[in-house]
């Protein structure tokens, strides 16, 4: 049995007397860097020139703006262990999910995203994959349409829904830099597109040249099938589990849900005891016996 299943176990029995942790603030010192000049894409893009908005971003979601701290760390330490994961094999594109709502997949894309773009001069694409219940343009403060939806439904180009700040030119201490933004796009049900057409592979396929990473966060994967088509377009999948909330048996179901697509492993989020310190953990486990079971649904609504 991997360490985190074992360590879900445990969380499991330590539930039952220790209910509904909730974790503090983050430390809101900001660091900036520099912002790389883009190449154009395949699709006749040049990326210098996407559109720039002033994002707001909400600092106590993004730790990893910040310059020191446990939570920036640990995001340092996932960030060398992804790394790492290239040596293996071919790893570019990631997507982020779980089996449940609100385990951390937003928050650990999101923090991932930027501690790869703040590492030396790493362009970083990060796409909103979640189109039932997305939160990314919210914490960044960014627009959230045009986006993913429009793109997938045909009425948008990827020229309209590439995205970045332009809070480097006004407030430095704001800089999200080389981080480039796919929202959403308007909530809808596009899993017909995601499922039967090869709109996300093409849009993956025109992007990868031009960035070091593409992180796409996802839904839960238990309730809709939408993570499982957007992972198609990935090379690998990245799992998140919560620590005092993720039953045991629903990270075993997530990881099955993915059987066909190479798993790095679990980000143990919000972990309090393992390691010592820190708001979260990672633990790579393989794909053991234990993760045969099929994905179930849990009712998640949908949009
Ligand atoms: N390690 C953490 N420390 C502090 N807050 C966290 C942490 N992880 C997640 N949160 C908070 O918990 C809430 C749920 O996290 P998040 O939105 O990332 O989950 P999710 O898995 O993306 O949910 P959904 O399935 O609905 O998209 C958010 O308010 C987020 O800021
Ligand atoms: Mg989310």
């Amino acid at each position: 049995m991997s360490r985190i299943f074992e360590a879900l176990q445990r969380a499991d029995l330590e539930r039952k007397t220790d209910q509904g942790t909730e974790i503090g603030p983050f430390p809101e010192s900001i660091i900036a860097s520099d912002t790389e000049d883009l190449p154009p894409t395949s699709t006749g893009v040049a990326l210098e020139n996407i559109a720039r908005y002033s994002w707001k971003p909400s600092v106590a979601s993004i730790p990893s703006l910040t310059d020191r701290g446990a939570e920036v760390e640990q995001f340092r330490k996932l960030r060398s262990r992804v790394s790492q994961a290239r040596d293996e094999a071919p790893l570019k594109t990631i997507l982020i999910s779980s089996g449940m709502p609100s385990e951390g997949k937003s928050f650990v894309a999101l923090n991932l995203a930027m501690s790869l773009a703040r590492h030396g001069v790493n362009n970083v694409l990060l796409i909103d994959g979640d189109l039932r219940r997305p939160t990314l343009h919210n914490i960044l403060g960014a627009p959230h349409t045009p986006g993913l939806s429009e793109y997938l439904a045909g009425t948008a180009e990827v020229k309209d829904i590439l995205q970045r700040d332009k809070a480097d030119e006004t407030n430095s201490m704001a800089r999200l830099p080389n981080l480039t933004f796919i929202p959403s796009g308007k909530c809808s049900d596009n899993s017909s597109e995601l499922a039967v057409n090869h709109r996300m592979e093409e849009l993956i396929a025109a992007l990868s040249p031009h960035f070091d990473w593409i992180l796409i966060d996802s839904s839960p994967v238990l309730a809709v099938t939408d993570a499982v088509d957007l992972a198609r377009a990935a090379d690998a999948v990245l799992l998140v589990a919560r620590e005092a909330r993720t039953p045991y048996e629903v990270a075993q179901r997530a990881q099955a849900a993915f059987s066909k697509s190479r798993i790095l492993g679990f980000v143990l989020n919000a972990a309090k005891h393992i390691p010592r310190q820190g708001y979260y953990s990672y633990y790579y486990g393989g794909q053991g016996e234990e993760g045969k079971a099929g994905p179930e649904k849990n009712g998640r609504k949908k949009g």
